[in-house]
């Protein structure tokens, strides 16, 4: 057995220093001495180099094992399904992991590189350790690592075990998917979804945008579900993403968008019936029908009325079901039909995680094209996919060898058609003067404490906009530890059941960005078929008027409207 030295490196503070870059130096907070962790992420650029760093401080700090997955690949969601789920050949379980990703920003040697820590639940470090660890890294004088260790080949799967001064350690690495394919296996009925697949008017598509997605979708939807090659867009997992910016939404997945028949200027004569894309680390997901984009809000609403009946996992019912502040209100009208409990949290996923952990939820999902349920602790792109191809299943069960397919778009105008239509854009303002944004929101507060007056101006803009019936900023007590988040978002909610909501992006890296979330309701089934652009166009009005928005960031224009 090669045997390693720890080296103690004096070291000093590197400013800056984001939560959750500190590496393993602080053991006492992280991991017991004896413990199994995980290291992996979405394989891009730096991720070999920083797998090879970790395992070298993990050796030295006592760490007994390291689970690698198979060239550092691991998805965000296969991560959390891992350290819920794995027990290797000699018993150990993980208590928690190194997720190697910047997740749907670029990679490359110019990009962005990231790492965040996952807990023993399988979810994100909650703020309280992530402040621990920022603090650390403002002190930081020494740190310990095996440098005589030499690097392990992650390329091949099998244990390596080396000596150390406080006995034993291992690094297993192992196959990327298999864990996660197993859950998703025991969540949906693959049987059924194969015989969709196999179905002569259904096709399928699927864009994993060169992220770590490819390492599953060749397993899960061509292996296991029968899915013909030619379906698997961008599923070679790549360093710099192809050069792309691995993010689903209609702007980014170009390739998918054009296939699905979404770009005017590329027509395609037959499109396929379903689409799919997936960010860098595989938690994101973007569901289109043929010629038609599903929004993420109505996705999750879509899921959560179907669920029972389409996907075994959740026939003994749902626990619950929840959705992020600017997400519409789609999910609301579900949970109402359904008698279902409903929580409404700030944007962040952690704060579902609770409501989980707590048996108070299992669907839940954002407008930023995240979904999932409470089988791991983060969203997930493929199960959504999956959730998506068994709502299929199940709503063309009679006709699978006939013509009349129910389609995607089908399933959504149904779904209007029963519970009302939430027309929702997204707007986005970025790299505004951070001042400037303040400065907005300032005045938009401001504006929330007379409502009259509020009214007054939004009749100057739009005559037959519905009143305002109340405005404030977005707080949140959670209902399990009783934490309070405030100043999460400013709203302006309208009689007819419409919204107008201001927030400033905890995402982004240059300056401030604006989300401008503008959403109305339309229970009328006659009128749920508009074209969203035209349905929304009185209220983006007020809300660009009433923001002065030109006036303060001295933009005439979205960067990106979703
Ligand atoms: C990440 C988080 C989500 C959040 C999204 C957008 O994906 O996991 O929970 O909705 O970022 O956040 P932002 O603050 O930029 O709107
Ligand atoms: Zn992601």
């Amino acid at each position: 057995m090669v045997m390693f030295k720890v080296t103690r490196v004096p070291t000093t503070p590197i400013d800056g220093q984001k939560p959750g870059t500190s590496g393993l130096r602080k053991k006492a907070y992280l991991c017991k001495t004896g413990a199994t962790l995980v290291v992996s992420g979405d394989g891009r650029y730096y991720s070999k180099d920083a797998i090879q760093i970790i395992i070298k401080m993990s050796a030295a700090n006592g760490v007994r094992r390291v689970w690698v997955g198979q060239n550092g690949l691991l998805s965000t969601p296969a991560v959390s399904a891992v350290i819920r789920e794995r027990v290797d050949a000699n018993g150990f379980k993980a208590s928690g992991a190194f997720i190697l990703t910047a997740s749907h920003n670029p990679g490359g040697p110019h990009e962005d590189f990231g790492i965040k820590y996952n807990m023993e639940n399988g979810g994100p470090a909650p703020e309280a350790i992530t402040d621990k660890i920022y603090e650390n890294t403002k002190t930081i004088k020494e740190y310990f690592i095996a440098e005589d260790l030499p690097d392990v080949d992650i390329s091949a799967i099998g244990l390596t075990s080396f000596g150390g001064p406080e006995g034993q350690f291992d690094v297993d690495v192992f196959d990327s998917a298999s864990d996660y394919v197993k859950l998703m296996k025991s969540i949906f009925d693959f049987q059924s979804i194969q015989k969709l697949l196999a179905s002569p008017n259904f096709t399928f598509c699927f864009d994993a945008l060169h992220g770590v997605a490819g390492a599953y979708a060749n397993r899960i939807f061509v292996e296991e579900l029968g899915a013909q090659e030619s379906s698997l867009l961008n599923c070679t997992p790549k360093e710099d993403f192809g050069g792309g910016h691995p993010d689903p939404n209609l702007t980014y997945a170009k390739e998918l968008v054009a296939r699905m028949g979404l770009d005017k200027s590329k027509p395609q004569k037959d499109p396929p019936e379903f689409g799919a894309a997936a960010d860098g680390d595989a938690d994101r997901n973007m569901v289109l029908g043929k010629r038609f984009f599903v929004t993420p809000s109505d996705s999750v609403a879509i899921i959560a009325a179907n669920a029972v009946q389409a996907i075994p996992y959740f026939s003994a019912g749902l626990k619950g079901v929840a959705r992020s502040m600017p997400t519409s209100a789609a999910l609301d009208v579900v949970a109402k039909h359904l008698n279902l409990k409903f929580f409404e949290v700030p944007t962040g996923w952690k704060f579902f995680g609770n409501l989980m952990d707590a048996g108070m939820c299992s669907v839940c999902g954002e407008e930023s094209f995240g979904t999932g349920s409470d089988h791991i602790r983060e969203k997930d792109g493929i199960w959504a996919v999956l959730a998506w191809l068994s709502i299929l299943t199940f709503k063309n069960k009679e006709n699978l060898d006939g013509k009349n397919l129910v389609t995607v778009e089908d399933i959504v105008r149904q779904h209007w058609a029963t519970f009302g239509r939430h027309y929702y854009t997204r707007y986005d303002y970025e790299n505004v003067d951070a001042g400037a944004a303040k400065e907005l929101m300032a005045n938009l507060v401001k504006l929330q404490s007379s409502l009259p007056e509020v009214n007054k101006i939004i009749k100057g803009i739009q005559s037959d906009v519905s009143d305002v019936v109340q405005a404030d900023e977005f707080e949140y007590k959670d209902p399990v530890d009783g934490s309070i988040s405030k100043h999460q978002g400013i709203r302006y909610l309208f009689k007819d059941g419409s919204r107008l909501v201001f927030r400033l992006s905890g995402t982004g890296s240059e300056g401030a960005t604006i989300r401008l979330y503008i959403e109305q309701y339309e229970n009328d089934s006659s009128k749920t078929g508009r074209e969203s652009s035209e349905a929304l166009a009185p209220l983006v009005d007020v809300a660009l008027n009433l923001s002065k928005m030109q006036e303060f960031t001295g933009r005439s224009a979205p960067t990106v409207i979703t």
